[in-house]
């Protein structure tokens, strides 16, 4: 297959990338292995700090600038790194992206800003998405409940956030949330997404560090296997239904120490150790692929459905 032709939006030109696809920070999954395949394939690879260990985040950025000179980013997840020099930190990598997430935008932007960087941040609501607006950001990551991982608990999905913060905001928007394929990234450009963002689908990909297992219960996963935990209270997230995500649901509030032993379950396969993050585009997803062929075969058909939409454009002179 020849590579898909490049498209130019807001999106690609701010962060020159091929692509409009960005990998999502995922902690301890987005690190050299995963988002080095993204940034070579023509999309954005992010490295992540929210596991909050950031020698380990150093090592990985200095990884992947031995294995590629295509741009990539780094997110910053404000709940899990508070050490305030963790926007010195990400400046002297020399990294030019950033993406903010969980928590206030007006905290790093003016001064990521101020070095020069680019900045989306990531929101879940209108509200949150004009106040990172007002605080300066470049662009924002738009992102429904039906997404992977720590969420809002009133959560919005995609089809309804999207075109309500695109017809109130003009900023270039990273949509997220139930995106996986060229037909869902289609959608998110009908609904006026300009690039989106991955997060379960590269969970699912052949270079994501995680067992086996995870991989494997992705695929055999429907669309309802999901569970949204702390729905009255937070953290509110979105993981893959297990018997201790399932039982956990029921609780009223689930304590971060209820949530097991993350490296057990990530590297040793043991589903039950702990929560599996992941949206409810699993039901999507039926196949580990390369990095590389998500990429191609998501432009290929992102083309394919433009021009079949193209099929339903008024006839000339009929008043529409
Ligand atoms: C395993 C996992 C870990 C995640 N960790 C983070 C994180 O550290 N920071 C963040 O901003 N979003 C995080 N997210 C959310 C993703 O960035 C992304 O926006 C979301 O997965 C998109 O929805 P999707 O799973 O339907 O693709 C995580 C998602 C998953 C599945």
């Amino acid at each position: 297959m020849t590579d898909p032709a490049p498209l130019s939006t807001r999106v690609t030109d701010l962060l020159g990338v091929r692509y409009p696809i960005v990998q999502a920070p995922m902690g301890w999954i987005a690190r050299a292995q995963l988002a080095s395949a993204v940034s070579e394939a023509g999309g954005l690879g992010i490295i992540e700090t929210s596991s909050g260990d950031l020698p380990a985040v150093r090592e990985e950025i200095r990884k992947m600038r031995d294995l590629t000179e295509r741009p990539f980013g780094v997110n910053i997840a404000q709940l899990f790194v508070r050490d305030p020099s963790i926007v010195d930190f990400v400046v002297e990598q020399g990294v030019r992206f950033v993406t903010t997430s969980a928590g206030d935008p007006n905290k790093y932007t003016a001064a990521l800003k101020g070095a020069g960087l680019t900045v989306f941040h990531v929101v879940p609501t209108l509200a949150a998405a004009r106040k990172a607006v007002d605080a300066g950001v470049d662009g924002l990551v738009v992102e429904g409940g039906e997404g992977g991982g720590f969420k809002n608990p009133r959560d919005v999905a995609t089809m309804v956030l999207l075109p309500l913060v695109c017809s109130q905001l003009d900023v270039p928007v990273i949509a997220a949330g139930g995106i996986c394929d060229g037909r869902s990234m289609a959608a998110a450009f009908a609904l006026g997404a300009e690039g989106v963002q991955m997060g379960t689908r590269m969970v699912s990909a052949a270079e994501s560090p995680v067992h086996d297992n995870w991989k494997a219960a992705i695929v055999a996963a429907a669309e309802t296997d999901t569970v949204f935990l702390n729905r009255f209270s937070r953290p509110g997230l979105r993981a893959l239904r297990t018997d201790r995500s399932t039982r956990l649901e029921q609780q009223e509030h689930v304590g971060m120490d209820e949530f097991g032993t993350a490296m057990d379950l990530y590297f040793g396969g043991d589903m039950e150790a702990s929560l599996a993050l992941g949206g409810q585009v699993m039901g999507r997803i039926d196949e580990v692929k390369p990095v590389a062929q998500v990429l191609a075969e998501t432009m290929a058909e992102f083309y394919e459905t433009a021009s079949h939409l193209a099929r339903f454009v008024a006839p000339v002179g009929t008043g529409g």
